[in-house]
């Protein structure tokens, strides 16, 4: 990809400065509006990111905006020895919505993990003692980069390394109902967690038939239910959470990405069964609460309770699988997903679609070597949804 003279210039910074921890894409994002951001050249680009689904509003969204720049002026932080009312009331309001018992607000997705894995440690530790806390996740999942969670994640590569590793986890393949019965013989598994789209491990969706009757056999056994809600959550399938495709009811659902909008947070919801496991002491996080994530928060929350606005994420994801089948084209292997969450297989590297889409003024993302993932804000507009599928036949 030719960089232009702005572009190497900041490329250079970041290498200067930066640990290589990322593989990125020479594109400098300058501003947005709607599903649609501008780089420092002037460039255009349609969204299909939402910086990796966090941007659920898009971007330069009228009241999103308002509320963050009304809080930045009032409040910005005071910790959770105090109160402040956007936090009580995107809890209210989250607690209404999702018809969960009680919710705890952190910073990230791994870090809402970690939390619900101590939750459900702590519950089994109560009622059968310390020997029973593990964690079963399946293979190919994904639940975040600090030590516990990057341990749930069913995924070798991350774990390699970084020895020595913590202990307390078994992996399972999704929708083998046979080897996850046979997992269950273990009677030291206090937990469950999993996806209900696999989102970075490729797209995705678990079998409706696995997953229920996997949830069933966990909740005979009292093991603990934990969805991973980050990426398939707040709206993305087109249902407030993932696993509502389905019918189940995990005890422990984690949040992050487009909670907030844009604004780092992270969040767990409990049942009435786990909702007062911890008490004083067991967990907390200094900026979780945060008045000014807890604005952003509100404005989502109230987009969220809309029906109409599921509706159309449903519509138009629905609209964009479509479209791409429709081309049957032979490089596509595969396309599936849920709601705003898609992932194309192709037989091509997915590196070089992201790269060529790019520089054609579209941003995607990929989902592994092979898949070609889309995330676009929960607000895109048919107008840049068909301009984008322009550019991604294009580049397929
Ligand atoms: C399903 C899932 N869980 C957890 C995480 C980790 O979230 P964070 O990067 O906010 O820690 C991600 C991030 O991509 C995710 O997709």
């Amino acid at each position: 990809m030719e960089l232009t003279p702005n572009t190497q210039k900041i490329q250079d910074k970041w290498d200067a400065n930066f640990m290589k921890t990322y593989a990125q894409v020479p594109v400098v994002i300058d501003k947005g509006q709607g599903a649609t951001v501008t780089d420092i050249d002037g460039k255009e680009y349609v969204d299909f990111t939402s910086g990796i689904g966090v941007s659920a509003l898009g971007y330069g969204h009228p009241e999103l905006t308002k509320a963050i720049q009304e809080q930045a002026a009032k409040l910005l932080h005071s910790s959770n020895i105090f109160f402040n009312e956007p936090h009580v009331n995107a809890g209210e309001k989250i607690i209404k919505l999702s018809g969960y018992d009680k919710a705890f607000f952190c910073n990230s997705g791994t870090e809402a993990n970690e939390g619900a894995m101590k939750i459900a440690r702590k519950y089994s530790d109560l009622k059968y003692g310390g020997d029973r806390g593990t964690v079963l996740s399946l293979n190919k999942s994904f639940h975040g980069r600090t030590m516990a969670s990057l341990m749930a994640t069913g995924k070798e590569a991350y774990h390699k390394y970084f020895y020595p590793l913590p202990t307390g986890y078994k992996y399972v393949d999704k929708n083998d109902i046979e080897a996850f019965k046979e997992a269950l013989k273990d009677e030291t598994i206090c937990a469950f967690i999993f996806e209900a789209v696999q989102g970075e491990g490729g797209v995705y969706p678990v079998d409706k038939e696995f997953i229920e009757e996997a949830v069933k056999l966990c909740q005979e056994k009292d093991i603990i239910v934990i969805c991973d809600e980050v990426q398939a959550g707040m709206g993305r399938t087109g249902k407030l959470f993932g696993f509502q495709n389905f019918d189940i009811k995990p005890d422990l659902v984690t949040m992050a990405k487009g909670l907030a909008g844009g604004i780092p947070v992270g969040g767990i919801l409990a049942n009435e069964k786990v909702s007062n496991v911890l008490v004083p002491g067991d967990h907390g996080t200094t900026f979780g609460g945060n008045a000014l994530a807890m604005a952003a928060a509100n404005v989502v929350l109230d987009e969220l309770a809309k029906p109409e606005f599921l509706d159309d994420v449903a519509k138009k994801g629905q609209y964009i699988m479509d479209t791409i089948k429709s081309w049957n084209l032979d490089e596509i292997v595969e396309v599936r997903g849920k709601g705003l969450m898609i992932g194309v297989e192709i037989k091509g590297k997915s590196a070089d679609v992201e790269k060529a889409a790019a520089e054609k003024g579209l941003l995607v993302l990929t989902a592994g070597e092979h898949v070609v993932r889309l995330l676009p804000p929960l607000v895109i507009s048919m107008d840049e949804i068909s301009k984008g599928l322009e550019v991604l036949k294009a580049c397929l």
